[in-house]
């Protein structure tokens, strides 16, 4: 039957054309539900992909590390290393008042000691983590703790007296050679956690895992 004759129909039934248009009217409308309903879903899947594109970007620089010949994970100093490596400072025989900690992380220890007056630089690969450390710096007013994002092999440590390494047991050799090669006596070392192999520290602070070792150079 044609829509003409169901219509004549309708007003051949006598009833009220109003009320018929009223019941016609919810099957004139169901091609329009179900274009909103695809687009709910077009919606969803755009940010569902979004979020993931997003967490992604985020969470690179933390996995990033993996991929590397060294891999150097982040690992916060606890605040009894931290302690420590303030310790080792306030017992720096070379006097000198510039500081670099090497993957500086979250710039805890570049910020303690930015706090107790030392010009301090911390250098760290993940974007996210330099974006904190700057943040926290400018939060808490420490205008001599500064961060790059840069690579720890690639750095020259040459104008530091103070130059400070939370790495990896594997990497301690090759950082022992590159020291050998650029760092004066105007310097000094402190590793935490993994000492040197070879150098032999001057003193030693702490004990277990937030052990740091200090070798004057
Ligand atoms: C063990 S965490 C130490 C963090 C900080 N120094 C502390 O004590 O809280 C090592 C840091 O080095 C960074 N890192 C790894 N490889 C690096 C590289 N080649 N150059 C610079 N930073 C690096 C990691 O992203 C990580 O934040």
């Amino acid at each position: 039957m044609t829509m003409e004759n169901k219509n004549t129909q309708n007003l051949n039934c006598g009833c009220d054309p109003y009320l018929l248009s009223l019941v016609e009217t919810p099957q004139e409308q169901q091609p329009v539900a179900k274009i909103s309903n695809r687009s709910t879903g077009l919606l969803l899947a755009s940010i569902t992909g979004g979020a993931a594109i997003a967490l992604s970007v985020v969470c690179f620089p933390f996995v990033a590390p993996a991929l590397r010949r060294v891999v150097l994970p982040y690992v916060p100093a606890s605040t009894q290393q931290v302690e420590n490596v303030m310790k080792a400072l306030s017992k720096s025989s070379t006097g000198g008042k510039k500081l670099i900690d090497l993957g500086s992380g979250d710039g805890r220890i570049v910020l303690a000691a930015g706090q107790r007056g030392f010009q301090s630089h911390g250098v760290e690969l993940n974007t996210v983590l330099v974006l904190y450390s700057k943040l926290a710096a400018w939060r808490q007013r420490i205008k001599n703790a500064t961060f790059s994002r840069q690579d720890l092999f690639k750095v020259d440590y040459t104008k530091y007296n103070n130059i400070v390494i939370f790495g990896v047991e594997e990497m301690m050799p090759e950082l022992e050679a590159l020291f050998e090669k650029s760092l004066t006596s105007s310097s000094q070392v402190i590793a935490c956690r993994f000492p040197l192999p070879n150098w032999k520290p001057s003193h030693i602070i702490g004990e277990g895992i937030d052990t740091v070792w200090v070798y004057e150079v």
